[in-house]
């Protein structure tokens, strides 16, 4: 058996700077709400009918695969983790593929849309490949332009102020024996129960059926007969239903739950403790969370690496954007102990125990 590890990190995020008082010109809200409930002071959004998911996802991409002095045409997988696709379908993958000139057809694309988990699901799955020995050279990428599809109405704030645009990406690769350097374990849960607490329903195939399991009734702003009818013409209902939709509170304390137990999972599982890690690099969700685990865990500042401050949440492209800043500001050496860590929509969570 093989072992993995990351060869290459890169990220790209767009130029356009968007601060908290720039979105008060759309929706009732002020810079001192978004910085005391979330820590966000601004986020990046990509240049509208220039720049994609997928296109974001190659930049990243190319620099991994610069920094791993491995050539595009030796890649033999993609993973792209993202839940703001390019398209409905196909997979924001194999846009990528056609957008860096990957002219290799004897390589498979994967797109995987477990939102804010997505990048260490991704991980996860890539890990596997590399170990059984099927692939040597996987670009695992996570990005989101999710300034596309945000209400940038009053009713939308909630969701709105917190998201940004960006990518990040990896080469994951075969380890070499006695570099000291490799994937330890990765860990992943699910808990359907909450599906709808965070989620973007439509386009899909529901035709209201989940709505009845759900703990919680959308309001539809129809009567139940209306609302049948609209769904059974399979029309989308109303513009409220076309946006991402959170109970943000209920997010929050499942997410301060959950964090701290899987990254345990993985420190217990390679018999480490939390003094011994070098760094965790939570997906930023929003830094009072990660604030929250830091306290929870006791870990040190310098031990937790944040920077939703400026790019707020990327959801799968957190995680490599915040891991590619922090090798490029210096903050791991070859060996050191890094954790990634992620809760989100689903609800899905998930770690992984890293050895530079
Ligand atoms: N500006 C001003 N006021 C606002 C805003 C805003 N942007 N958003 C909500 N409010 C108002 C609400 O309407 C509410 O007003 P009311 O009391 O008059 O009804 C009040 O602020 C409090 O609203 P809450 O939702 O209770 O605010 P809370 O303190 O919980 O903060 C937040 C909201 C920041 C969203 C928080 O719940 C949170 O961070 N939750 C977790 C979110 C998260 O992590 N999501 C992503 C994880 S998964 C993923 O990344 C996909």
């Amino acid at each position: 058996m093989f072992q993995s590890k990351i060869k290459g990190i890169g990220h790209y995020v767009p130029e356009k700077k968007v601060s908290n008082e720039d979105l008060t010109h759309y929706m009732d809200t002020s810079d001192e709400w978004i910085q005391e409930r979330t820590g966000i002071q601004e986020r990046r959004y990509a240049k509208k009918f220039k720049e994609t998911t997928a296109t974001m996802g190659a930049a990243a991409s190319e620099k991994a695969l610069k920094m791993a002095g491995v050539d595009k045409e030796e890649v033999d997988f993609i993973i792209f983790c993202t839940l703001s696709p390019d398209y409905y379908f196909p997979g924001s993958g194999v846009l990528m593929q056609r957008e860096m000139g990957i002219a290799n057809t004897e390589i498979g694309a994967l797109d995987i849309r477990n939102q804010c988990s997505g990048f260490v699901y991704g991980l996860s799955v890539a890990d596997q490949f590399i170990k059984s020995g099927m692939y040597k050279n996987i670009l695992l990428v996570g990005s989101e332009m999710h300034s596309m599809g945000l209400d940038y109405s009053t009713r939308g704030r909630n969701v709105t102020v917190l998201f940004g645009d960006g990518a990040g990406a990896v080469l994951l690769g075969r380890a070499v024996e006695g570099e000291n350097s490799e994937v330890l374990s990765t860990h992943l849960h699910s808990d359907g129960t909450h599906a709808e607490k965070l989620s973007f329903i439509n386009p899909g195939s529901h035709g209201g059926y989940h709505f009845n399991k759900a703990e919680k009734k959308r309001d539809f702003g129809f009567s139940d007969s209306e609302t049948e009818t609209i769904f059974m013409n399979n029309h989308m209902v109303n513009d409220a239903q076309i946006y991402p939709e959170m109970d943000g509170p209920y997010v929050f304390k499942m997410a301060i739950q959950k964090f701290p137990e899987v990254i345990m999972e993985a420190l217990n599982k390679n018999g480490i403790s939390p003094e011994e890690l070098k760094l965790l690099v939570p997906h930023q969700a929003n830094l009072r969370i990660s604030q929250f685990v830091q306290k929870t865990l006791k870990l040190k500042d310098d031990q937790v690496y944040n920077n939703i401050q400026r790019y707020g949440n990327t959801t799968a492209a957190s995680i490599p954007i915040a891991l590619s800043e922090a090798v490029a500001e210096g903050r791991v050496d070859r060996g050191d102990l890094v954790c990634l860590a992620a809760f989100g929509s689903g609800f899905t969570w998930a770690s992984a125990l890293l050895r530079w």
